[in-house]
């Protein structure tokens, strides 16, 4: 014997042996599906950098949730490009704002669709920034309450699920006080937790039209050198009160999102975020990847990372995908 009685290889080489020995399992129901509805169109408009991902508008929501039921994906998660934006971001926290209205079209037509809010200011302020700006700096404070009205005002749209994206200091404790008070204690949060100031966002700003008009959003998402920190914004956000942590972005943070898993005893999401999405897609058009292998590989990755869901462009793709494997 030169080497150890072990051989690995053993186990690899039926089918069935492969497949009752798999430690982790991609499925649609761990999935949740991003959807942009712009207030400005009437019909579906494509985003270029993002091939399959389109803005709807809002007389087709109801509709498109409808399909999205339809594939056993559970859940989706808006986004929404307004008609008015300002600085002090009035159409996020309007009663008949894009998201507002989306929410209660989509909850009418599917009311078993769990229907999350992405709760942030950027797509809502003329300078593009996730708070209110004052001497070109991005407030804390003050944006506070603007958030929290959001967040109040999704829930009482009937979202079942709000999402802080803004990584304002404060804000989990701030929207969760708001939403008990207004009688929305049972509302979960899932916090955008551990979110890095990432060039993998690009897409998302062309298909949400909320790229920073100066400067960039280094001054409050997390610099990509630290994990410490992600420790750090992860406790803080568990004490004030979140009950789904996410590390964003996905792939190139697998490291993150495991410290956490080890670290938490809480469920966690990963994005796999626009960047993601398009660098697969770019690769996949030039005939360099297989797209469905490739993506299902990431996804698959992520949950073994420790995502308990996963917000990504391909959930009802994946869904099809599944179907036949
Ligand atoms: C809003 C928000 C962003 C994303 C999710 N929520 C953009 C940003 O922070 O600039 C990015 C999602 C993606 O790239 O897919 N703040």
């Amino acid at each position: 014997m030169i080497f150890s009685p072990q051989r690995p290889r053993r186990l690899r080489n039926s089918p069935a042996l492969r497949q009752m020995l798999q430690e982790t399992q991609l499925l649609a129901r761990h999935l949740v599906q991003p959807i942009f509805v712009d207030e400005t169109i009437d019909a579906a408009v494509p985003v270029a950098s993002m091939p399959g991902v389109q803005r709807h508008p809002l007389s087709a929501v109801a509709e498109v949730a409808q399909n999205i039921a339809r594939t056993g994906v559970p859940a989706v998660i808006l986004f929404g490009v307004p008609r008015h934006k300002d600085d002090k971001a009035s159409s996020a926290y309007d009663a008949e704002g894009v998201v507002q209205q989306a929410v209660q079209r989509m909850k009418q037509r599917v009311p078993e669709l769990l229907v999350m809010t992405d709760v942030c200011l950027c797509e809502y302020m003329s300078h593009g920034h996730c708070g209110i700006v004052e001497g070109g700096q991005v407030l804390n404070d003050p944006s506070l309450e603007l958030l929290a009205k959001t967040a109040v005002s999704h829930a009482e749209a009937g979202a079942d699920l709000v999402a802080p994206s803004d990584m304002m200091d404060g804000r989990v404790g701030v929207i969760r006080s708001a939403l008990d008070e207004s009688g929305f204690s049972q509302t979960p949060m899932m916090s955008y937790a551990v979110k890095y100031a990432s060039a993998f966002y690009g897409p998302f700003r062309d298909a949400a039209d909320s790229a920073p008009s100066f400067g960039d959003r280094k001054s409050y998402q997390m610099d990509p050198a630290n994990i410490r920190e992600a420790l750090r914004e992860a406790t803080l956000d568990l004490e004030e009160g979140a009950d789904i942590l996410m590390v964003k972005p996905g792939l190139p943070y697998l490291d993150v999102l495991a410290t956490l898993k080890d670290n938490f005893d809480v469920p966690l999401a990963a994005y796999q975020v626009s960047g993601e999405y398009a660098m697969l897609k770019a690769a996949a058009e030039k005939g360099w990847l297989d797209e469905e292998k490739a993506a299902m590989e990431s996804l698959l990755a992520l949950r073994r990372g420790g995502a308990d869901l996963i917000l990504t462009y391909y959930a009802t793709q994946v869904a099809e995908w599944l179907q036949h494997v």
